[in-house]
């Protein structure tokens, strides 16, 4: 049975059984992919008069409760709790013999035409098999208001499923624009829908400081509030004197407590990040001590205005200073006070420490620091900042908790026990896990949502481009090294350009998917084509639960060269099967009765404007885009 593949016939039996299904649950469309599914010709249909059973623990009882809401919540039903467990319509049971190829995550899902029934060794699985059921009933469970006369019907069929790392991050930036602990908890919701089981909360940033620390009131009252602008983010004008500094918040202990819970009910790890020493302006405003440069008690948390210069690579020149200063023993002081509470706050045993693209210039110009070099015996601000990733991995240990960093880390020397977490390619992981460390990969290349999914003309600007085919395309473990060391791999959600749910939401969607994938389901059940379809069935829950996301995979992407005689050729492709691209060099707006693209488009001589847009025959399913012929040729060097 172990890892048994969706074989070519299991696909011809699920095409006669879709034939006989309703719309609506047609086929298997469950991403994660499963290990396994076999689907059979019948189905189950959920009624009123269905009841839950449950092998009684409080954990289950919750995951029961939790179904009993959604379904009341959608169908309108209040199922009632069966007295025994295997005379339920619907079970949710603990193994009492473990299952070996199951793990502490893996279930096993069955439904026949008179029952629902998930099996697992730990009360992690059966979450994860009521998610997976959810997925198979039709596309209106997802709705938030009653639907009626819907018919609730599952495919029959027997599905085995476990994960393939247990490492399966999100990362939620809520320290460039704040989003509150509700906010949070729904993103919360929809990731532990796809099996997502870490969110890395990125509580510390130049911007904010998002986490109530006793003891250290200025962190909050000064350290998590800015000025609000809007605009592209980085370049803003810098605000003035008197602008109010009301923009931001924070995270009471009670708030941590409570979407810490949350997230355990839906078998979701806090991992909590507090950034240093680089990125630690919100912290320096608050305590201008911290820093090694004279004049930092002037500084104000970051509005988005510029503070570094990247045009020499990294790491960047920094404007102003935005580092704890490794040479100064009131740092550690802090940071044991700020890690002491963590660490309580928290029960996930990992503590992220950051340690991203530090800027070294004004260490270099600082006199403590040279004596700390020469104290040291450290002769590069690597090896500085080696040092204090040392120091404060031993402040992390003495709390009990394992200490983790970005790829920097690993610059002048790694710390003893560290997990790196490799973001600037993969490299960094690869360097890690050869010297035996555990790593979690979630390189820009595939995993970074904060870059944009489509074309610039289109997409709210950022500096780079994800699509959702090259992310899809991750592989968490390269071939040169033991997949022992790779805990497994993460999105990361970065929020400089992201002011509000909606745009986090479209930020997330689909890509989100692709990762979820990659994470959970094994490496030779992943297939591009069947992926696109099962996001195509998604996307319509995501459309009941109003949930946003982005279309950008519709929409076509532009090729813009130069031909022989110097002048402008254009190539547009898809990114998913299927589409016209219906196009227009006249300024009016293309629908499905203009020409189609089939071949290496000159434009007209005095055209200024390719309007592109995309159908599935008379179905229109990307976004008109408006191509300045001045902009296409620009990307293919003609002036
Ligand atoms: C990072 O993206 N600076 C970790």
């Amino acid at each position: 049975m172990k890892k048994m593949l969706v074989s070519i016939t299991l696909w011809c039996f699920a095409s006669i059984a879709i034939a006989q299904h309703h719309e609506s649950t047609k086929g298997i469309n469950i991403i994660p992919i499963p290990v396994s599914v076999q689907e059979g010709m019948g189905s189950f249909t959920l009624l009123p008069t269905a009841t839950i059973g449950y092998t009684p623990t409080a954990a289950v009882k919750e995951i029961a409760q939790q179904m009993q809401q959604k379904i009341a919540r959608a169908t309108g039903f209040s199922l009632a709790k069966s007295k025994g467990l295997s005379n339920a319509t619907i079970q949710l049971q603990i193994l009492t013999k473990r299952d070996t190829v199951l793990g502490n995550e893996g279930y096993r899902l069955q439904v026949t035409p008179t029952a629902v029934i998930i099996k697992a060794n730990e009360p992690a699985g059966l979450f994860y098999g009521v998610q997976s059921l959810w997925q198979l009933l039709p596309a209106a469970i997802e709705s938030k208001t009653v639907v009626n006369k819907m018919n609730w019907k599952i495919p029959e069929v027997a599905i085995l499923d476990y994960p393939r790392f247990v490492w399966r991050g999100l990362m939620f930036d809520v320290a460039r624009h704040f989003f509150t602990k509700q906010q949070v908890e729904n993103y919360i919701d929809e990731m532990a829908k796809y099996k997502f089981n870490i969110l890395h909360l990125h509580l510390t940033d130049d911007e904010g400081w998002r986490i109530e620390i006793k003891g250290l009131p200025r962190l909050t009252e000064i350290g998590a509030w800015n000025v609000k602008k809007v605009g592209y983010f980085g370049t803003f004008t810098p605000p003035k004197p008197d602008d109010p500094r009301n923009y931001g918040g924070f995270y009471t202990q009670d708030d941590i407590k409570e979407m810490v819970a949350y997230a355990q009910k839906k078998f979701v790890n806090i991992l909590p990040e507090i950034d240093v020493p680089g990125h630690s302006l919100s912290a320096i405003v608050s305590y201008p001590d911290l820093s090694c440069t004279p004049g930092a008690n002037t500084y104000h948390v970051r509005s988005g205005e510029e503070i570094m210069d990247w045009s020499h690579g990294a790491p960047p020149i920094a404007l102003i200073d935005n580092t704890l200063c490794p040479a100064n023993p009131k740092v550690y002081t802090f940071l044991d006070t700020v890690f002491t509470q963590v660490a309580k706050l928290f029960p996930f045993p990992y503590i992220h420490v950051g340690g991203d693209e530090c800027p070294k210039n004004f260490w270099e110009i600082s006199p403590a620091i040279h004596q700390l070099m020469q104290k040291e015996g450290l002769k590069t601000m690597e090896e500085v900042q080696s040092y204090f990733e040392k120091r404060i991995e031993k402040i992390v240990e003495s709390k009990g908790k394992k200490f983790m960093g970005w790829d920097e880390i690993l610059e002048g020397g790694l710390a003893p026990n560290a997990v790196v977490m490799s973001w600037r390619g993969m490299k960094g992981g690869i360097e890690a896990a050869k010297m035996k460390h555990r790593v979690v990969m979630s390189p820009t290349t595939f995993a970074y949502l904060d870059y944009m999914q489509g074309d610039s003309i289109i997409e709210p600007r950022v500096y780079a481009t994800l699509r959702l085919n090259k992310a899809y395309s991750f592989e968490p473990v390269p071939d040169s090294v033991d997949s022992k060391y790779i805990l497994g791999g993460q999105a990361n959600l970065w929020t400089e350009q992201v002011y509000n749910t909606r745009h986090l939401q479209y930020m997330t969607w689909p890509r989100a998917f692709a990762v979820s994938e990659t994470v959970w389901s094994p490496k030779a059940n992943k297939n591009w084509l069947d992926f696109v379809n099962r996001v195509e069935h998604q996307f319509k829950r995501l459309d009941i639960e109003q949930v946003k996301y982005a279309p950008s995979m519709y929409d076509p992407i532009f090729t813009a060269t130069k031909n022989a005689e110097g002048g402008l050729q254009i190539e547009l492709a898809t990114e998913v099967p299927n589409l016209q691209i219906h196009y227009s060099f006249d300024n009016s707006f293309p629908d499905q009765f203009y020409p189609v693209y089939s071949t290496p488009l000159t434009p007209p001589e005095d055209a200024v404007m390719l309007k592109v847009i995309t159908y599935r025959g008379n179905k229109v399913m990307g976004r008109m885009i408006a191509m300045p012929i001045k902009e296409l040729k620009k990307r293919a060097g003609i002036q």
